[in-house]
């Protein structure tokens, strides 16, 4: 079944028993306690909950919540989908989940910076170690930081500040030959256009919040996990006494079900304004991997069935900061804000600077100007284009 089908099918509502007729979606089911028939209806139910990996109260979510990690986890071929609070704990529960006290954690340089920081302040009081690798490291590279304690390798591709692309089956290949566990933080792609599970990564998490919800409304996570992993990810959820509420849950199955036909667009529109912003004077780089002349474009079209909405430029070293303040705050369309993978297109200004311990940046070729992500929303393109156009020459009135 094609990926288009897969996110529209099943999971359908339950029967009405009055009517004897099925609602489209299923219901939004509130409740901390299940109720049983019998106590041998109970002792049957704890054994099927225990298979599943939930619990037979109401915190593991009802079916609601079951149909939306079966329908993620389809998408991307895992073994279970664990539905978390937010996208920041779908990128840590599985860290908590893989490594134990006295072990050592691979992290890409580039990652959202959020992680890095539980990284540095949560992760050393369990006593696990971290070293940073950069995102454009060799496998020798790897090598050399790889210690007998080390467990996982954490990827982000691309990095959703500056894009850079990692060889994710050939670093999936060499951790699987070390024995190490590995968790990609696959929200840029999403598994309509990457599945990290069928190269071999065995963790795949996701902001939900982003494209799979996709209306800028909701704040959820998504994880999927292979069979090794599963039981570990879903044992921590438990244990940590972590849920989703139903309405979280229920919004995310109804994103799920139209992010086939929303992606394209934010792919096409964010390809569009990434070519008319290189085309511009004022902008040193674009920073996109389906851009021909991106670094990461070969891995990106070898790897990759598409492109989400999320870019950055690199604007000209000399245009100063009230410059790029004007040209913000003169932006119409584009909303001021710092997430993503909604309706609607947004720009910001990012600064790598001092979150990266271990690579450089900029990057030598670069350009050292001020760092402008955009998020191209389901706007029409040349309505987005006019407003960018419009910007500079506010910028140019500084
Ligand atoms: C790449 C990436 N991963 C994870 C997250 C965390 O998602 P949430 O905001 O739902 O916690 C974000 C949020 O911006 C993100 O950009």
């Amino acid at each position: 079944m094609k990926d288009e089908t897969k996110v529209v099918h099943g999971h359908r509502g339950p029967k009405m028993e009055r009517l004897d007729v099925r609602t489209v979606n299923p219901a939004i089911q509130r409740g901390s306690t299940y109720l049983y028939d019998s106590v041998q209806h109970m002792q049957e139910v704890r054994t099927t909950a225990a298979e599943l990996g939930i619990q037979s109260y109401g915190i593991s979510g009802g079916d609601l919540t079951l149909h939306w990690q079966e329908a993620f986890c389809a998408l991307e071929n895992g073994f279970r989908g664990v539905a978390v609070n937010s996208g920041l704990l779908a990128c840590t529960l599985p860290l908590l989940s893989l490594l134990d006290t006295g072990e050592h954690l691979l992290m890409v340089d580039s990652v959202y910076e959020p992680v890095r920081t539980f990284c540095n302040k949560f992760l050393p009081r369990l006593g696990i170690s971290v070293t940073y690798y950069d995102p454009l490291s060799t496998l020798d590279e790897l090598d050399a930081l790889t210690t007998d304690k080390t467990r996982v390798i954490y990827l982000e591709t691309p990095g959703s500040v500056t894009f850079e692309m990692q060889d994710i089956p050939a670093i999936a290949a060499w951790a699987q030959d070390r024995g190490l566990r590995t968790i990609i933080d696959n929200t840029w792609a999403t598994g309509m256009y990457f599945k990290p599970l069928d190269h071999g990564i065995d963790i795949s998490t996701h902001a939900a919040t982003k494209y799979m919800c996709g209306h800028s409304d909701v704040i959820a996570g998504a994880i999927v996990c292979n069979e090794a992993t599963a039981p570990l990810v879903e044992a921590t959820r438990t244990q940590m006494g972590l849920a989703i509420p139903p309405d979280e849950a229920y919004q995310g199955l109804r994103g799920l079900r139209t992010m086939a036909v929303r992606l394209p667009v934010h792919w096409q529109n964010g390809l569009k304004l990434a070519h008319y912003l290189s085309g511009r004077e004022e902008v040193t780089n674009v920073l996109h991997p389906a851009m021909e002349q991106d670094p990461g474009h070969a891995i990106w079209s070898r790897d990759f069935k598409g492109a989400s909405g999320l870019f950055s430029v690199v604007l000209r070293s000399d245009i100063s900061w009230a410059q790029m303040n004007a040209f913000l705050d003169s932006l119409k369309l584009y909303g001021l804000g710092y997430s993503w993978g909604g309706f609607e297109s947004l720009c910001v200004l990012q600064d790598p600077t001092p979150f990266r311990t271990v690579s450089q940046w900029p990057r030598p070729g670069i350009g050292n100007g001020y760092v402008l992500r955009f998020h191209a929303g389901l706007e029409d393109a040349d309505d987005l284009i006019a407003d960018i156009e419009q910007a500079f020459h506010a910028l140019h009135k500084v």
